[in-house]
C-alpha cells in the first residue's frame, strides 16, 4: 500500500507532482539540492492550494494539505518510502545520480519513477539493483491541472508494478495512459515535437509569423495555448533536450533554428521571463 511519496526535484514539474500527491491525501516529501529551491517549490505549492482551496474544490482545509509535506535536502526522508517521483533536468548521468541514491536509501519495496520527457527509462533504470521496480511516470504542466500521465514500462519493468502506478495515477486522480514499450518520446512528445517542427517551418520559410501560428493553434485547432506559447511554457530548454533525444533515437530532423538559437540567448520562456513572449514576472505565465 502506497502511504508516502517522495518527489526528487522541486521545480517546475517537481513541486506540482508533489502538490497533486499531497491533495490526493498521500505523505509526500521533496528533496532537491538548495534550500532556496525548496522554498520556492513551498511557496508556489501554498498559492496553488489556496487558490483551489478559496474557488472550494477542495474538501480539506488549505493547511491540513500542506502540513502533509516535508521538505528536506536530504534524502534520509526516502527512508520510508513506498513511491518516489524523480522530476529532475534531463540529463542522463544526473538521473543515474538520483536514481543510485534512491535505491540505497529507499525501502526494498519502494517503486522507482521517473518523469522524464523522454529519456528511455531502461537506461535509467540500469543504475539501480531494482530494475523490475523502476517505471515512467510522466506528467504534464502544470500536472495540478493537466489531467494525462504516461506510464511507461522498460523492458525490465514488472507487470505488477505497471499495475500499481497505474492505479497510482488513477488515486491521484489522473487519467493514465498505459505504452506497451518505451517508444521515443513516449505518446504525447512525440506530436508535440513535430507539431514545434511544423510550426518553425512555417515561420522561418516565411510564410507565416509566429503570432499567425499560434493564432491557428488557438482558434482553429482549438488549442488552450498557441504553439510557440506551449514551448516557452515547458521551457525552451526542455524543447530543445527532448528534441535533441527523439532525433538521436531515429526521429527525423528538420531544419530549425528558433528554439535553439533562445537557448543561446538564455531566453528559456517563462522561467527566464522571455522566449517568443514575455511575462512581467518570471516563472509566472500570463497570458500573451
Ligand atoms: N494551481 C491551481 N490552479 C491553477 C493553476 C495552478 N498551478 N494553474 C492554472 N490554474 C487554474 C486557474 O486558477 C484557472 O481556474 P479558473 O478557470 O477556475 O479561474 C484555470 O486553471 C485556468 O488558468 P488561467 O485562467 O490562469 O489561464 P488559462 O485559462 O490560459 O489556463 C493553462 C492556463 C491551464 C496552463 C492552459 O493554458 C493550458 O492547459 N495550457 C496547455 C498546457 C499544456 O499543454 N501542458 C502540457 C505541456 S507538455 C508537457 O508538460 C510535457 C513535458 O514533457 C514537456
Amino acid at each position: 500500500m502506497i502511504q508516502k511519496i517522495v518527489v526528487v526535484g522541486a521545480g517546475t514539474m517537481g513541486h506540482g507532482i508533489a502538490e497533486v500527491a499531497a491533495l490526493s491525501g498521500f505523505r509526500v516529501g521533496v528533496i532537491d539540492v538548495s534550500w532556496d529551491f525548496l522554498n520556492r517549490a513551498k511557496d508556489r505549492i501554498k498559492e496553488s492550494v489556496v487558490r483551489l482551496y478559496e474557488k472550494g474544490q477542495l474538501k480539506e482545509k488549505a493547511e491540513d494539505i500542506l502540513a502533509r509535506i516535508e521538505f528536506n535536502t536530504s534524502y534520509d526522508i526516502a527512508k520510508d518510502a513506498d513511491f518516489a517521483i524523480e522530476a529532475v533536468p534531463e540529463n542522463l548521468e544526473l538521473k543515474k545520480k538520483v536514481f543510485t541514491t534512491l535505491d540505497e536509501i529507499a525501502p526494498p519495496h519502494a517503486i522507482l519513477a521517473t518523469n522524464t520527457s523522454s529519456i528511455p527509462i531502461s537506461d535509467i533504470a540500469e543504475a539501480t539493483k531494482r530494475k523490475e521496480k523502476v517505471i515512467g511516470m510522466h506528467f504534464f504542466n502544470p500536472p495540478v491541472i493537466m489531467k494525462l500521465v504516461e506510464v511507461i514500462p522498460s523492458k525490465y519493468t514488472s507487470e505488477d508494478v505497471t499495475n500499481i502506478t497505474v492505479d497510482l495515477a488513477k488515486k491521484m486522480n489522473k487519467i493514465p495512459v498505459r505504452l506497451k514499450y518505451e517508444i521515443p518520446g513516449f505518446v504525447s512528445n512525440r506530436i508535440f515535437i513535430r507539431l514545434l517542427q511544423e510550426a518553425c517551418r512555417e515561420v522561418e520559410s516565411g510564410e507565416e509569423t509566429i503570432e499567425e501560428v499560434d493564432s491557428a493553434a488557438r482558434n482553429k485547432l482549438k488549442l488552450p495555448m498557441g504553439l510557440f506559447e506551449l514551448a516557452d511554457y515547458v521551457g525552451l530548454d526542455v524543447v530543445v533536450d527532448i528534441w535533441n533525444v527523439l532525433t538521436t533515437r531515429g526521429t527525423p530532423d528538420v531544419k530549425c533554428s528558433m528554439y535553439r538559437n533562445k537557448v543561446n540567448e538564455k531566453n528559456l520562456g517563462v522561467k527566464t521571463g522571455k522566449g517568443f513572449y514575455s511575462y512581467p514576472s518570471p516563472g509566472k505565465y500570463s497570458k500573451v
